[in-house]
């Protein structure tokens, strides 16, 4: 696997391969050598800054960009400090608006550090990047970025970084689909004892609010083997949780030759030796099968917790949305999964004031909260997306009203948490240790519920699976003390 390549031994003066991913190897390696010739100068290692915005598909990838740059001599900067960076990687998100204006704020701090320190090279990619709007605002007002390029190409950061090194210009290259997947790329992980682990690329289902499809492509499926392969090997190095990543991972395998589904994929995995707990993300209520339940049921490494986003509880919206799904399905569905596995905890995506929304509608959202009890939301103000069909639709919604309905909607959410958080009072769980706070001294972990748990302990138990019960709770989290 990539974890063992020796960059040193490849023949940088050889001409490059044209296979991937030893092509990018090759071009990790000329960066070496120019990195290290950097260091030998300046008497300073070099270092990168890497923020990550969006959600886990990104922080996944930001793992392979550090994997790379790591190939190439960068150390990360302390805290991942920008000022005293050499290489500064901005991996944006564009699923709605304020995310890409902190991207725009930020690049306007990084022109004074660009102007102190000409040699810094300034990093844009992700989903951003894929929007033509974004390119131009880029290449007029943003001239201090040095590289930018997409979500297909961001295996080929070494051979980008490498041109440019050479060439001291400018360099836009941005796909508008996926030529191949290239496996194998370099990977610095988050954590050892956890891994993210994508099962698939892209999104075939243009919900009528949603940039993803258009910055991300249709449907890749990655072969079970590369996935089985890629999940033994993080297993091998420690990990004892893998979270399989795919915008609908529920429709995983429709675009492959051979005959397998997500419920099959979920059985495989659940085989392999030395892992212990499995967690994916996410699945889309339309294409959640009886067949996937079961195998949720079955498989004792599958984590005791679905996040199944619902978006709207209203029907017509929920038409509007494209979600095609009806309020009534999307319960009988969660009817079926507590039936068959009734301790389940159950969290969610709502957006509030989706264009059109009456009081009406979003009594209906708040009706669907009440009646399944989710034990945690990620709720969204709605917004406009250009290029989206809810972009242009009538009757969008005034801010105030989305945001009193906003409010609302998290009077009725967080009794809710605190009741099913409270239930844990007195019950004794395993926890996968995660974290710990010097000041307090208190590890952070999760159950399999994804409930988070405080508790005191030592700082070497980070990575453990350990028995905790439970004794207190708020709203958002339990506290506990080791059994
Ligand atoms: N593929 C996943 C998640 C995609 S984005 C899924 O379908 O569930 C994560 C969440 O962002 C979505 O579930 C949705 O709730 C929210 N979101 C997407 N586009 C949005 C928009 N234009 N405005 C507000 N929230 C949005
Ligand atoms: Fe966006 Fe819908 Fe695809 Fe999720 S399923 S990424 S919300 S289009
Ligand atoms: Fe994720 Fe944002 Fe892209 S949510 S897929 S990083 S637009």
């Amino acid at each position: 696997m990539s974890e063992n390549i020796d960059y040193d031994a490849i023949d940088i003066y050889a001409p490059a391969p044209t296979t991937e991913p030893e092509r990018q190897y090759y071009f990790i390696a000329k960066c070496r050598n120019i990195v290290q010739k950097k260091i030998i100068e300046t008497g300073t290692p070099m270092k990168m800054a890497i923020q990550t915005f969006g959600c886990q598909m990104n922080a996944h990838d930001s793992e392979k960009i550090e994997g790379m740059l790591t190939g190439m001599g960068y150390t990360i900067s302390p805290d991942h400090d920008e000022k005293s960076a050499d290489i500064i990687v901005y991996n944006t998100c564009c699923v709605r608006e304020n995310a890409e204006n902190k991207v725009y704020g930020n690049l306007g701090f990084l022109k004074h550090f660009k102007q102190e320190k000409p040699d810094m090279k300034v990093i844009l990619c992700g989903c951003m990047m894929q929007q033509d709007i974004v390119l131009s605002k880029i290449r007029k007002a943003y001239r201090h970025v040095d590289i930018v390029f997409g979500t297909f190409n961001l295996y080929k950061l070494p051979e980008l970084l490498y041109t440019n090194f050479e060439s001291n210009s400018r360099i836009y290259d941005i796909w508008e689909e996926q030529k191949e997947i290239v496996e194998d790329l370099p990977s610095v992980r988050q954590y050892p004892f956890k891994a993210s682990v994508n099962i698939m690329f892209g999104c075939n289902n243009f919900c009528s609010y949603c940039i993803v499809p258009y910055v991300r492509g249709r449907e890749r499926s990655r072969t079970p083997s590369d996935i089985i392969e890629e999940v033994k090997s993080v297993v091998a190095t420690g990990a004892l949780e893998v979270t399989l990543l795919g915008q609908n991972v529920n429709s995983y395998g429709n675009d492959l030759d051979e005959s397998i589904t997500f419920a099959k994929l979920l059985r495989m995995i659940n085989e392999v030796e030395g892992l212990e707990r499995i967690r994916f993300m996410t699945s889309h209520p339309k294409d959640l099968s009886m067949d996937l339940i079961e195998a949720m049921r079955d498989c004792d490494k599958v984590c005791n917790h679905l996040h199944l986003p619902f978006q709207s509880g209203s029907t017509d919206i929920l038409t509007k949305m494209n979600r095609k799904y009806s309020k009534e399905k999307y319960l009988e569905l969660i009817q079926n999964i507590q039936k068959e596995i009734p301790n389940i905890h159950i969290t969610t995506d709502i957006i509030v004031g989706f264009p059109s929304e009456t009081e009406e509608d979003f009594e209906d959202t708040l009706d669907v909260v009440k009646a399944v009890r989710f034990s945690g939301a990620f709720s969204f103000l709605y917004s406009k997306r250009t290029g989206t069909p809810a972009a242009v639709m009538e009757e969008q919604i005034p801010p105030e009203v989305t945001k009193d309905r906003f409010g609302r909607l998290m009077q009725t959410l967080n009794p809710i948490l605190y009741d099913l958080h409270h239930a844990h009072i007195g019950h004794t769980y395993t926890v996968l240790a995660e974290s710990f706070n010097e000041k307090d001294h208190m590890l952070t972990g999760r159950l399999t519920d994804n409930s988070i748990v405080h508790f005191v302990g030592d700082e070497c138990c980070i990575g453990t699976i350990m028995n905790v019960n439970i004794i207190d709770c708020k709203t958002f989290y339990l506290t506990g003390e080791i059994v």
